[in-house]
């Protein structure tokens, strides 16, 4: 390799001078209080991100720091508000073969392979004849389907926000839901209850891109997951003989309600209680994820993170996340 990873990200320490490839995950003009202009820079490896700077010959480094472009970057780092920086002196643009991509995508510290088959263990499990051909024609017999469920992420950022998090995130959402058709029976259908937790973000395979950094597609931004999964179920209903419409009509309501309110995303609020319990696991199941993420990658010493702008508050650190 022309260019091999000498420096990661998470490992890279106050005055430590910086001579490695990274990937440009963010980059921006700014202009500092004196008027200068300077650009600001997220790097990114297989361990996580770090901030740089760039603060001489900004016009010239602002055509090549370009969002998901290698580069070779030369530089210090220093400490600033107790976070690490790179200020970058100077940067060399390198092709995607002069690098081993695999050292700047986050690991799948998750087994796809035994997640999947646990899933595949709930739809075997499902009593309803229709839901059960549903869920078994997309998630076992759909081989570009499985095979990109196997790897996406669940979001761009916020929640689940690594390789395998979609998957993840589904099957943490039906195995609640499996206890709570229980918990709330004879009240709930849990066959319905499991479509809407596996196909309610399911669509986010092709809302997403995820092969270098994780961004919307055009389709995603356009049309986005929750319509794109109803369109699949309409396509894959079509091919099951005697599919009752009302079935397929709930089936598409627990994707369209799964964000919970209009100002969400959702164009109708939960009308059945499956519906809303789906919501509410969902949010549940988001929210504890972000939350631990945020506390476990958090580099603060003390008893408290930094401030969490998606939360906008400091989350307390329980002991097993405090650095020694
Ligand atoms: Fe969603
Ligand atoms: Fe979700």
């Amino acid at each position: 390799m022309k260019y091999p990873k000498t420096q990661y990200a998470k490992a890279i320490q106050d005055q430590d001078r910086v001579s490695s490839p990274f990937l440009i995950k963010y980059s921006a003009v700014a202009t500092g209080k004196t008027g200068k202009p300077y650009m600001n820079v997220i790097l990114t490896d297989k361990t996580g991100d770090i901030e740089a700077r760039i603060f001489d010959n900004v016009p010239k480094y602002n055509a090549q720091a370009v969002k998901d472009t290698f580069v070779q970057v030369e530089g210090n780092a220093q400490s600033f508000n107790s976070r690490i920086q790179i200020h970058i002196k100077d940067l060399i643009i390198l092709r995607e073969d002069e690098v081993s991509s695999e050292e700047f995508l986050p690991p799948s510290f998750l087994n796809a392979e035994r997640i999947y088959t646990e899933l595949k263990a709930i739809v075997a499990s499902m009593q309803d004849p229709h839901y059960r051909a549903l869920m078994e024609s997309i998630f076992v017999d759909d081989a570009e389907i499985v095979s990109k469920f196997k790897k996406a992420p669940a979001a761009k950022s916020m929640h689940h926000a690594y390789p395998v998090g979609l998957l993840e995130h589904v099957v943490s959402i039906a195995k609640m839901l499996d206890f709570l058709a229980t918990h709330y029976s004879p009240y709930l259908n849990r066959d319905l209850l499991l479509v809407g937790g596996f196909m309610h973000d399911l669509a986010k395979i092709w809302e997403l891109q995820y092969e270098k950094v994780t961004d919307y597609t055009t389709e995603g931004r356009l049309i986005g997951h929750l319509v794109m999964g109803v369109e699949l179920i309409e396509k894959k209903a079509a091919m099951i003989e005697g599919f009752p419409n009302e079935k397929k009509l709930l089936a598409k309501h627990m994707v369209l309600a799964h964000h919970g309110k209009l100002e969400y995303g959702s164009p109708k609020e939960p009308a059945c209680i499956e519906a809303l319990v789906v919501h509410m696991i969902d949010d549940l199941d988001s929210k504890v994820n972000a939350m631990r993420v945020f506390i476990e990658n958090d580099t603060q010493t003390g008893m408290w993170t930094l401030l969490n702008k998606q939360f906008s508050r400091y989350f307390y650190k329980p002991e097993w996340s405090r650095k020694v």
